[in-house]
């Protein structure tokens, strides 16, 4: 049984069907990468998967167990956790306050008390390379280190599934080859599901174990990563017909 499902799920706003009768399924311990242009749905496909969006039809199961109509709250208690395009960092605490947080909060297994969630805290900023600015206060952070911070807060929570989206924006080729091994890394040590939105094709070469599409909120194509990019659609929709070189 795959570890998540997607049946016929649809997102309208007003007449845009920002996500259009989308079915598919993330296998237990893969790594999804899902792409396509600005305004594809990516984001609000991710948005219903995590309960921020609610569908206007269709159904989401995890485990087996329908999760269409929960709270993002109940959602992240079942195991499921997301890191948002945009931060949502608590800018008055630390980087381990932070961090700490998630293991506080947003464990299936019911929350550490605060010793041990400082402890969980802590062991996740040195998986995302974070660990010597524990200290710093969370401003003192750029936009990608806050973007990483948010990912050892969701690791903290100990989910079975993890949800990026486009965590590796604006990064240099050394940078993206860290964060490429941080996050395979984190997927084999914990077992993890990760569904992962991304715009840099490098790495979603690098990375991706299976591609999916969208493209007006449909799905144009799916499989193997070099296969889709390949893919005359996806070239065509994706890249204005410009032939990718990673
Ligand atoms: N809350 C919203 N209200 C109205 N339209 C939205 C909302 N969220 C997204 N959209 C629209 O839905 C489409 C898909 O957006 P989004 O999921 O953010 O795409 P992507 O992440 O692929 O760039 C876009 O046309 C966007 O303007
Ligand atoms: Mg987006």
């Amino acid at each position: 049984m795959p570890l998540l499902e997607l049946d016929e799920v649809e997102k309208h706003y007003g007449g845009l069907a920002a996500v259009n009768k989308v079915t598919m399924k993330a296998d237990d311990g893969e790594i999804l990468a899902i792409v396509g242009p600005n305004g594809a749905g990516k984001s609000t496909l991710l948005e219903l998967v995590v309960g921020l969006e609610r569908p206007t039809r269709g159904t989401v199961r995890f485990g087996g167990q329908d999760i269409t109509n929960l709270s993002s709250h109940r959602v992240r208690k079942l195991g499921i956790a997301m890191v948002q395009q945009t931060p949502r960092t608590f800018p008055t605490m630390t980087v381990l306050e932070n961090a700490a947080v998630g293991a506080m909060f947003g464990s299936p297994n019911g929350g550490h008390a605060e010793g041990k969630a400082l402890a969980t805290g802590n062991n996740m900023l040195e998986l995302v390379g974070l660990g010597d600015r524990r200290h710093d206060n969370v401003e003192n952070l750029n936009l990608h280190q806050q973007r990483f911070l948010e990912l050892a807060r969701a690791i903290a929570g100990q989910p079975r599934l993890l949800v990026l989206d486009e965590v590796m924006a604006g990064l240099n080729d050394a940078e993206l080859e860290a964060s490429i091994e941080i996050i395979r890394t984190i997927r084999d040590q914990f077992n993890l599901t990760i569904i992962w939105v991304e715009h840099v094709m490098k790495a979603v070469m690098g990375l991706a174990e299976r591609t999916v599409v969208l493209d007006f909120g449909n799905v144009l194509t799916e499989g193997l990563p070099d296969e889709v990019m390949r893919h005359p659609a996806v070239i065509e929709a994706y890249l204005g017909g410009e032939i990718p070189d990673a």
